[in-house]
């Protein structure tokens, strides 16, 4: 099934003037699409940045004070504006510029990397019509919990991160919002068995997966326990990248960061040897400057 053919009739390989219908049809305006001379620097940038660049890898343990201290400013700052934006982190040194459909696409919004994110994420949403409690694995700062609660008021939601900060803004979340999020302290290297996935679940991870880089299988170990219903991740993953200058220029960076790699070849394997079945995956061709962070990946435990 082509996914997003069927459900936001986006081509599979549009042009500028599809780009821009697609954009406009989404009310989004303030935007232009750059030229291929534009694109052949910005690719040179990139590539030269992720040289030169000293990049901390997602695996390397000083990257949990790195989270703790950034999701502590946000806790600080929601805590004081109650704003929605603000619990839109900005990764990027140049938020406006978004990879969309294999163009470059420069927004004077400084937030929309969330705003384009949400139209995909509602629309995928849909896998956890059935559910009755979805898990937010690696929440950060609960954006996509709120989301979720906001398009199914009466599931479940219980959020998860290893972070403390991500506990304190959802506690927030839930006096502004009068939700009744729940939040867990995990991690996916060491799952606690003890946080319990009950029938009719679903599972998501948006950009938060990728932080394992190689080290996901205790993370499938502790999902093959408790085989939910759905499992919907959001990430960046080596299996994506084909050999063109675009794609590779996020390649270099994905792999400096050290983000998911081999994930999706393990999932085929558990599905040769019948223990999963592979819903859909599906490149989105949508990401910040650097990579495109959430591609599809949707599957589910077979049972016996
Ligand atoms: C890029 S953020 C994504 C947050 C959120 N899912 C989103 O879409 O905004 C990655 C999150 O993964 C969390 N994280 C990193 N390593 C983790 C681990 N080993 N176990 C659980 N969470 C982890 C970080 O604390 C951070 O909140």
């Amino acid at each position: 099934m082509n996914f997003l053919r069927k459900n936001y009739g986006i081509l599979k390989n549009p042009t500028k003037k599809n780009i821009c219908s697609w954009l406009s049809s989404h009310r989004i305006k303030n935007f232009y699409i750059e030229n291929n001379k534009q694109k052949k620097e910005r690719i040179k940038k990139i590539l030269n940045n992720v040289k030169k660049k000293k990049i901390t890898k997602v695996t390397n343990l000083k990257r949990k004070k790195i989270w703790d201290k950034g999701w502590k400013e946000v806790y600080l700052k929601y805590k004081i504006s109650h704003k929605l934006s603000s619990l839109f982190p900005i990764y990027q040194p140049t938020p406006g510029v978004i990879r969309l459909f294999n163009e470059f696409v420069i927004f004077k919004d400084r937030f929309i990397f969330d705003k384009l994110s949400t139209i995909f994420l509602k629309k995928i949403f849909f896998y956890f019509r059935d559910c009755k409690t979805i898990f937010d694995f690696g929440c950060g700062t609960g954006k996509n919990s709120i989301l979720l609660k906001k398009k199914f008021p009466q599931k479940n939601v219980v959020a998860l991160d290893r972070s403390f900060y991500s506990s304190r803004i959802i506690k927030e979340i839930n006096n502004v919002y009068k939700f009744d999020i729940k939040f867990k302290k995990f991690d996916f290297f060491k799952p606690n068995l003890l946080i319990k996935i009950p029938q009719n679940s679903g599972v998501l991870t948006v950009t938060a997966l990728e932080q394992v880089g190689t080290k996901f299988k205790n993370f499938l170990l502790y999902l093959k326990k408790f085989k939910p219903s759905v499992i919907v991740n959001l990430e960046p993953e080596d299996f994506f990248y084909k050999k063109n200058l675009y794609d590779s220029s996020m390649l270099k960076f994905h792999k400096k960061k050290g983000y998911l790699t081999g994930y999706i070849k393990h999932l085929k394997y558990l599905e040769k040897k019948k223990i999963i079945k592979i819903i859909c995956i599906q490149r989105l061709y949508f990401g910040s400057e650097d990579n495109e962070a959430l591609n599809l990946i949707v599957w589910e435990f077979l049972n016996g």
